[in-house]
C-alpha cells in the first residue's frame, strides 16, 4: 500500500502538473502524477485541441510519458482537478490505467479528498475489469494461425 507521505508527495506533483494543463476550451485543468514500480514520479496534464475530440486526458498523457521512459508498472496515480477538487479518472482512463496495474498489488488512485489525499484502489473504480489477463486466458498474444496468414 501507499503510505501517507508518499500519497501527499504524489498529490503535490499532480497539483503542480495541473498548472501546465492546456485547457482553453473547458477551463478544466487536470494534473496527474504516476508512481512507477521503481519509485519514479512521472506527470501529465490534459492537452485540449480546437478539434475537441482530439483532447488528451492528463492521466493518459502521464501514462504515455511513463511508458516512453521505459516504465511498465504503475503503483499509484494521483489526480488534481483544481476547478472542482476531487475529480476522478474518466472511464477511458480507468481502462488504460488497468493495463499497467501491478500483477499482485492493487493500483492506488489518489484523489483530492476534503481532508487531504483519499486513497482508492483502481478496482473500486473499475470493478470486474477487462484486461490483459483475459486475452492471455484466450491464448491471445501467442501467434495464431490466422495472424500468420494475414501477415504474409
Ligand atoms: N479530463 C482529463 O484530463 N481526465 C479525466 O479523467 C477527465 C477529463 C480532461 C479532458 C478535458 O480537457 C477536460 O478534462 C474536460 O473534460
Amino acid at each position: 500500500m501507499l503510505d501517507e507521505t508518499a500519497a501527499s508527495a504524489l498529490l503535490a506533483a499532480a497539483r503542480d502538473a495541473a498548472r501546465a494543463a492546456y485547457a482553453p476550451y473547458s477551463g478544466f485543468a487536470v494534473g496527474a502524477a504516476i508512481l512507477t514500480a521503481d519509485g519514479t514520479i512521472v506527470t501529465g496534464c490534459n492537452v485540449e485541441n480546437a478539434s475537441y475530440p482530439l483532447t488528451m486526458c492528463g492521466e493518459r498523457v502521464a501514462v504515455g510519458s511513463a511508458l516512453a521512459a521505459g516504465h511498465r508498472l504503475i503503483r499509484a496515480i494521483a489526480l488534481s482537478t483544481p476547478a472542482a477538487p476531487g475529480g476522478t479518472p474518466c472511464g477511458a482512463c480507468r481502462q488504460v490505467l488497468n493495463e499497467f496495474a501491478p500483477p499482485d498489488d492493487p493500483m492506488i488512485v489518489v484523489l483530492e479528498g476534503p481532508d487531504g489525499p483519499e486513497l482508492v484502489p483502481l478496482s473500486a473504480l473499475l470493478p470486474r475489469s477487462f484486461g490483459p489477463r483475459d486475452l492471455k486466458r484466450a491464448g491471445a498474444g501467442e501467434p495464431s494461425s490466422r495472424q500468420e496468414v494475414s501477415d504474409r
